[in-house]
């Protein structure tokens, strides 16, 4: 064995370990590319567990390239509501567009033409030219980085940007020596299941015979970490007004989080939770009305954002300035898609 390339050692291992842990999954059971597309784009937004779900939801509501062409953006971003970053709803609506518009309805079969889609980077590229095609292009993503990290000893000399090409070299030396499609998926399983960001068992691990980490005792400091992402604080006052006509929405329209997003009537504030910015028929009601004692929170990539609401009754025609401003009666406010963070409230509130 101690002749053998490592490379083809490695590779030999894991596609063993992968034939004794199989994992069924929805979308590994069609070769078609546009379900492969949907499925790696919502895995960029949360785990295979939660996964599941809206991918065979999506699937039923858009099951081809045109049916998500054809279909509204609004409709598109419903479906995504809750799985948050709706930019990738946008561009997966924008792709399948350019499928259909420019492309004859044909999705592309080659990397570099899959990866000239809106939304689709590197990693998704690979995906699917790998899983539909059986390309040879090798996935990077975190799993991937940390497995081969460990096992190569691979550490970028504690630059992230450096680790990630030699992770993408390794890697694309590695796909060569097996099947494309089940290397990729075995090293996305090997990092998800086995060899683990905290505390991996690697004395049960069949690879710890050549892992350069698991021989040096170095598993809890590969790869190097990634540097803390400061985020931004915000501060924001969702008023819940209820009227007869049902309860108050707006649309965001401004180029920030959440763009064409429906929530409640929202004033961004200081960390104090000044009122003073408030428009005057709230001010006039902040005497009978209050914000709420509880504080709800939502962590996005580069903020935080915390939220406080006021909840009033009114039955006085409210103004809607714009036409981004509406009524929805509390049984028609499953048509609107909100963030995570209005639905959180609309449910503590019992509205939905
Ligand atoms: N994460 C992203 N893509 C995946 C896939 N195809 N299988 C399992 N986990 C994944």
């Amino acid at each position: 064995m101690h002749n053998e390339d490592p490379n083809a050692v490695f590779t030999g291992l894991l596609l063993h370990w992968h034939e004794n842990n199989p994992r069924p999954m929805p979308w590994k059971e069609t070769l078609d590319p546009y379900r492969i597309w949907i499925s790696e784009v919502i895995l960029q937004q949360t785990r295979v567990h939660q996964g599941w779900d809206y991918y065979l939801a999506f699937i039923k509501k858009f099951p081809d390239n045109k049916t998500l062409a054809q279909s509204s953006l609004a409709d598109v971003l419903k479906a995504w509501e809750g799985l948050g970053y709706y930019t990738r709803a946008r561009n997966l609506h924008k792709a399948a567009k350019k499928i259909e518009d420019e492309l004859g309805g044909k999705f592309p079969q080659l990397y570099k033409q899959i990866l000239s889609l809106p939304g689709i980077g590197p990693y998704t590229a690979a995906a699917v030219a790998s899983f539909a095609f059986n390309l040879p292009n090798a996935v990077v993503d975190g799993n991937v980085i940390r497995v081969l990290s460990r096992y190569f000893g691979l550490d970028g000399n504690g630059d992230v940007g450096i680790l990630k090409k030699e992770i993408s070299e390794k890697a694309d030396k590695l796909i060569q020596l097996s099947p494309s499609s089940a290397f990729n998926q075995a090293i996305m399983n090997f990092g998800a299941l086995q060899c683990i960001p905290h505390k991996p068992d690697c004395t049960k691990c069949q690879m710890n015979k050549a892992c350069f980490a698991f021989n040096h005792m170095r598993t809890n400091d590969l790869p190097p970490k990634k540097k803390k992402i400061l985020r931004k604080n915000r501060f924001f006052i969702y008023c819940l007004i209820h009227h007869k006509k049902g309860i108050f929405i707006e649309q965001r329209t401004n180029r920030d989080i959440w763009q064409h997003l429906y929530q409640l009537p929202c004033f961004e504030t200081d960390e104090n939770w000044s009122t003073d910015n408030l428009p005057v028929f709230l001010k006039e009601k902040m005497s009978k009305v209050s914000l709420s004692e509880k504080i709800f929170h939502q962590t996005l990539t580069h903020q935080n954002i915390f939220a406080r609401i006021i909840v009033l009754h009114t039955d006085e025609p409210l103004e809607t300035k714009t036409d981004t401003l509406r009524y929805s009666e509390p049984n028609n406010l499953h048509k609107f898609a909100f963030p995570k963070l209005v639905l959180n409230i609309l449910q503590q509130q019992a509205i939905i």
